[in-house]
């Protein structure tokens, strides 16, 4: 931890109220939720609904550009709507991947940034709000193992869906990415923390469990009988716990796709029929300069494989656009693939360039315009995959977990084993899982005929 003692011109008073604003993936939104559980243990009270907060945790993401741009805005916005009568500004606090990555650039660039902190050391933010309060600015962006977890408070409460940490860090280095310098090295958490965490989850409300990590299928651990287990592994005695009815898992890397873990597809109930497996592009030239170590071809014969153990699975992917060098031959390759694959949905972007990384000093680069053509046809064909999957879905009868109140009277909102967002009236309540026949397909929603 590093601190700058600075004068101010208007004080800052300990922290009442919190607010927390998660960007970036879902790994981000668990960090938001566990600093909110930490802040709460501290006293300090969640800001009711449009009022400022006393303190203002950004928890950024740095994967492409306007990320970062994004968070200077916030800033500049918070500023602006705080000017209060006793002459008191709000802490502001960034978290997350850009603070890992540009915190000296911010503590320059905004003076109203008091405190710095990178996504592995936000278990110390407590010292950090007292050290800010007596007038400094602080940085942490120190990566120690895995501290972090074993310094959080227990969980208490949570909604019917709950995310857990398993796996974090990455060792892969793919060319265009700043994962493996924002999130550092791979860590797997101990199997007996996460069986624990898992229990307390399940305990304080959740009914589905969702296993994060940056490459979550290359966790791997120590069970309670002394064996060595992969994800497999521990999605198998995940299972065990009562109460607990679905398992999900995400972000997953074909390398780490073992035969032990595609079974479990097959296998264990609660693990639910969805694999969420980026690709990136469907050209091996590309795919190499991308260093992703997986060809077109390997990836369609390990989807073949999750297939043929899980029939119905629904699959998912990540693609980039406009990669340094990609031509229209190499884009021609990813429309090929999404055709051959029938994704039941998929993310995609357009090429930023990361200060830092090696494909940001390639030879040619995309135009904007090339990459804004790309990923307009890339989309369409996606599109078109959703709305076949969904379609096909129509007449199956599936369970629903209701994770929310719809916007209609009487309406909720839930999702299908397939993740698919589902929509249905009645007299019912969050967490409760219904029997229902899909019935209708919307663009972005499915509605659901209760008939259990
Ligand atoms: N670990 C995961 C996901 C990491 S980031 C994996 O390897 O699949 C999520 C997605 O953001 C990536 O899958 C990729 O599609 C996209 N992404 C990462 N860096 C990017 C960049 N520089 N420009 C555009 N998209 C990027
Ligand atoms: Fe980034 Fe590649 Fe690691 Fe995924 S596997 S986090 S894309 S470096
Ligand atoms: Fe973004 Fe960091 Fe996640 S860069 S995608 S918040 S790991």
């Amino acid at each position: 931890m590093s601190a700058i003692s600075t004068p101010r011109t208007s004080p800052v008073s300990a922290p009442r109220t919190y607010r927390v604003k998660s960007f970036g993936c879902q790994m981000n939104v668990y960090d938001g939720q566990r600093m909110e559980e930490l802040l709460a243990h501290q006293g300090i009270a969640p800001a009711p609904e449009g009022e400022q907060a006393d303190l203002v945790v950004l928890n950024t993401c740095h994967i492409r550009e306007k990320a970062a741009e994004k968070v200077y805005s916030d800033i500049g916005r918070i500023i602006k709507d705080a000017r209060r009568e006793d002459g008191t500004q709000p802490l502001i606090a960034v978290a997350g991947c850009v603070a890992q990555a540009e915190g000296e650039e911010i503590m320059a660039r905004a003076p109203a940034v008091t405190m710095v902190v990178g996504p592995q050391a936000y278990h110390r933010l407590p010292e950090m709000i007292a050290r800010a309060v007596d007038g400094e600015r602080v940085t942490d962006t120190d990566m120690p193992a895995d501290a972090k977890f074993a310094a959080l408070p227990k969980r208490r409460s949570v909604g019917p869906t709950a995310f857990l940490t398993v796996q974090e860090g990455c060792d892969k280095f793919c060319t265009y990415c700043v994962v493996p310098y924002t999130r550092g090295a791979e860590i797997s958490r101990p199997y007996a923390d996460l069986i624990a965490e898992a229990h307390r989850l399940v305990e304080a409300g959740a009914r589905e469990i969702t296993l994060l990590g940056q490459n979550v299928n290359a966790w791997d651990g120590e069970n309670g009988k002394g064996q060595k287990v992969g994800l497999d592994g521990l999605i198998r005695d995940l299972a065990a716990i009562d109460g607990l009815a679905r398992i999900r898992y995400t972000t997953s890397h074909p390398n780490d796709m073992t035969d032990g873990l595609i079974a479990a597809h097959g296998e264990v109930e609660k693990l639910m029929p969805f694999l969420h497996l980026p690709v990136q592009s469907g050209s091996n030239a590309i795919l190499k300069a991308m260093n992703r170590s997986h060809t077109a071809e390997s990836y369609l014969r390990l989807l073949e494989r999750v297939r043929e153990m899980r029939p119905d699975i629904a699959l998912s992917g990540d693609f980039i656009v406009g990669f340094p060098g990609e031509s229209e031959e190499h884009f021609a390759e990813t429309i090929a693939l999404i055709d051959a694959v029938g994704y039941a949905q998929a993310f995609s972007f357009k090429y930023s360039p990361r200060p830092g990384t090696p494909a940001a000093t390639m030879d040619d680069q995309i135009t904007g315009e090339v990459m804004d053509d790309r990923l307009q046809r890339l989309q369409a064909a996606l599109n078109r995959d959703q709305h076949a999957f969904n379609q096909a879905s129509l007449g199956r009868s599936c369970d629903v977990l209701i994770e929310r109140k719809g916007k209609l009277p009487g309406q909720w909102l839930g999702k299908s084993p397939w993740l698919q967002s589902v929509h249905f009236q009645g007299d019912y309540g969050v967490g409760d899982i219904l029997r229902a026949e899909l019935v209708q397909a919307g663009p972005n929603s499915l509605t659901g005929r209760v008939i259990a």
